[in-house]
């Protein structure tokens, strides 16, 4: 059967700073969902939280950039908006960059990844959520477990990955429509890295298996930044990544995550901190973060979606959330200088810039010739 598995995402308000929905606004979101599925626009869906951003997971058979499943993901977030307005909560709304929707989600602020796919027998995904990051994390994650025999040792010992994945990589920082290129490994890999090693301008958009033509992975890619022109929250990105059979085994996926890479996010959107795999429902704290990713398992069959099985929630994780937790530690100890704080043409607050530009008109140019 073909099925659409849709992750559509948004921050629309929190308690206590950027931390987390109130109950109220997942609750809200929990019956939307609950009647969209009553209806039929929905197979099946959950609702979960990662941060301050809820995720709603839905499953039709509607295809990709469907209008009606993209009004509904919409139409909820500005019933949550209104919880969090009646709550007095933080940041109400903010995701919804645009007054009224026009179709899809997509350069509208709220993040979706999305695919379409025969279902196999057996269906197993994961779909990962993160706060406090920009959609280049999964740059290192999901080209390490589909490109690397380090994390997917299938390359090596499993006949069907041997031809390796296909890669659409797209250049966020073009903005007047989506500009991407596809490579392939093995061939391409360096063409590859040498993209991805610019998280913040280069991302993975999917990656589809080379043998069977079948999607691997596809991510967000929406950049609020880029769409507002100025600090409007971070972008949080979701992914959907298939496990097993063809595709890496659900382990290989999840190995890159031990490294606690460092990322661009944490504070204000502008501090590199390491990224810190969490369990379902992790709040933000220290230095409004860290960076957090969960990772939830699935299977679907005929659209049904099982329970979730939590996994950044096993010991093994403990020991690399205190990795990522020394890392973060290591970097803010230099506070506001690079690399601590990002760049400065990924500074997501204007305060840097027009500082900087009231000091260039107090620069005295020495009169003698530069030496
Ligand atoms: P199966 O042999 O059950 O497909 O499992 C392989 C595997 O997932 C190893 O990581
Ligand atoms: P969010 O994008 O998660 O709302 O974070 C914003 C922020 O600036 C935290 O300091
Ligand atoms: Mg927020
Ligand atoms: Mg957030």
């Amino acid at each position: 059967m073909k099925v659409t598995i849709s992750v559509i995402k948004a921050d629309t308000g929190s308690v206590g700073g950027h931390n987390r929905p109130s109950d109220a606004m997942v609750a809200k979101a929990k019956e939307r969902v609950a009647e969209a599925i009553k209806s039929k626009l929905l197979i099946d869906g959950h609702v979960t939280f990662t941060g301050d951003d809820i995720a709603l997971l839905m499953t039709h058979t509607r295809g990709t950039d469907n209008s009606d499943v993209h009004k509904f993901a919409w139409d909820t977030f500005v019933e949550t908006t209104k919880v969090a307005k009646s709550q007095g909560l933080y940041g109400a709304g903010q995701d919804l960059l645009k007054d009224a929707f026009s179709g899809n989600v997509r350069g509208m602020g709220p993040g979706s990844a999305e695919m379409e796919i025969e279902e196999r027998p057996a269906e197993p995904f994961i779909v990962f959520a993160g706060d406090k990051c920009g959609p280049g994390v999964f740059n290192h994650p999901l080209f390490s477990a589909h490109a690397d025999p380090y994390h997917n040792a299938g390359l090596l010992l499993a006949p069907d990955m041997q031809a390796g994945f296909t890669f659409h990589i797209m250049d966020v920082n073009h903005t007047e429509n989506d500009k991407v290129i596809t490579l392939k490994v093995p061939n391409d890999y360096y063409d590859i890295a040498c993209l991805l090693r610019d998280p913040n301008r280069y991302i993975i958009e999917s990656v589809v298996e080379n043998a069977t033509g079948l999607t691997a992975a596809v991510a967000s890619t929406s950049r609020l930044h880029n769409i507002a022109g100025k600090y409007v929250g971070k972008d949080d990105p979701v992914a959907i990544v298939r496990s097993q059979k063809q595709f890496p085994s659900t382990g290989e996926i999840l190995s890159p995550w031990a490294l606690a890479q460092f990322t661009l996010g944490d504070n204000r959107g502008s501090h590199h901190v390491a990224v810190m795999p969490v369990k379902q429902n992790t709040i933000i704290s220290f230095f409004d973060g860290p960076t957090i990713m969960s990772a939830a398992g699935y299977c679907v069959h005929e659209g049904k979606l099982t329970e979730a099985v939590d996994l950044f929630d096993q010991p093994f994780w403990d020991v690399i959330r205190e990795k990522a937790s020394k890392k973060t530690l290591a970097m803010r100890e230099q506070g506001f200088f690079n690399p601590a704080m990002g760049p400065q043409d990924e500074m997501e607050y204007t305060g840097v810039m027009e500082n900087l530009k009231r000091l260039d008109a107090k620069f005295v140019k020495r009169d003698e010739p530069a030496k």
